[in-house]
């Protein structure tokens, strides 16, 4: 470990949370699992995959607009920024921002994944032999503390959530963790998020329905998990991938079909699947510009700049709490 990097809290999810939110899930009327728990270790590796394909486009417009208006991105933040970036994954992103930000206070990584962390932690703090790391292993959904760094000034925290990661939240919740990062970061404070843009139905279809087959792997390997790590007997090969656009909604919804009339075991508890019976498991929700305004407002933030690439397939979105923001309660629809 370098000398600029230090891991300061400890927190792992517990497999008896995931034990009894499958079990909750499937026992619902309409089947569902959360999407986190598509992050195993292959699970991992087959997003960073999908995140390559031709038909899968947020990730590379995303990173195109990061190396085209970074320098915009930084003068707009200014200098002593302590950045906390939600759900840092593998943090390819965030080196775009970094080398643009100015006498940066701390990198503030916050991941569930300790092993995910330490590797992304460990990359920056060798790439950036000046900044102060400071990982965070939490749940950022839930309040967490702010490592304070021991060298530089914190002038203003700027939370950092790109790919949009926002999308895979009900829009409620969004909201939810929208007014938790704004309570985070404080008044004068700021976020820096990823925000998928509605499209045609062809564009969202295919990029979730790739024709090298990695997201139907990648969501199959949701059961393979399951087999493994909570002792289920899902036969994977008796559903299949499927993934929609809901116009209505505004979001593409992930399912595993089954294939025929089955039973799967979980920790004893027995579910039955009819033929062509669903079981969603990612949400994708995709807003206008007007529409992540409003919910960003609602949450007590202001717009304060958005980036496009030329075809305003996603943005890059500033937002901004006021100085003298009065405290405000979760807002936006579902
Ligand atoms: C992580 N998240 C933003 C991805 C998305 O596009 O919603 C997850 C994903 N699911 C299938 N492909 C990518």
């Amino acid at each position: 470990m370098t000398d600029n990097l230090r891991v300061v809290s400890d927190f792992s999810p517990d497999d008896e949370v995931m034990l009894a939110e499958v079990l909750r899930g499937l026992s619902l009327p309409n089947k569902n699992i959360p999407s986190l728990y598509f992050y195993d270790q292959r699970g991992s590796e087959l997003f960073d995959a999908i995140t390559e394909l031709p038909e899968y486009y947020p990730t590379r417009t995303e990173i195109a607009i990061l190396e085209q208006h970074g320098a915009e991105m930084a003068a707009a933040l200014g200098p002593g920024v302590r950045l906390i970036e939600l759900g840092s994954g593998s943090a390819v992103k965030t080196e775009l921002l970094l080398a643009n930000l100015d006498a940066t206070a701390a990198y503030v990584p916050v991941e569930i994944s300790l092993d995910h962390l330490r590797a992304a932690a460990a990359r920056i703090a060798a790439d950036f032999p000046d900044l102060e790391v400071l990982p965070v292993t939490a749940d950022f959904t839930e309040p967490f503390d702010l490592p304070e760094p021991t060298r530089g000034k914190v002038r203003r925290n700027v939370a950092f959530f790109p790919g949009s990661t926002i999308g895979n939240f009900p829009r409620s919740m969004a909201a939810d963790l929208l007014d938790a990062t704004r309570r985070e970061v404080g008044p004068g404070g700021a976020m820096l998020v990823g925000v998928d843009l509605e499209k045609d139905r062809a564009t969202l279809e295919r990029a979730y329905n790739d024709a090298a087959g990695v997201t139907a792997e990648f969501n199959l390997n949701l059961l393979v998990r399951l087999n493994r790590e909570l002792g289920a007997d899902f036969d994977v090969n008796g559903f299949r991938h499927e993934a929609v656009w809901d116009g209505a909604a505004g979001r593409i919804e992930m399912r595993l079909v089954s294939l025929r009339a089955q039973q799967v075991r979980i920790a004893g508890h027995p579910f039955r699947f009819e033929p062509g019976e669903v079981l969603v498991t990612e949400y994708s929700h995709k807003y206008s510009l007007a529409g992540f305004r409003a919910l960003a407002e609602g949450a007590g933030f202001e717009v304060a700049r958005v980036w496009t690439d030329p075809e305003q397939l996603f943005s890059v979105q500033l937002l901004v709490v006021p100085e003298t923001a009065a405290p405000q309660s979760s807002g936006g629809g579902t």
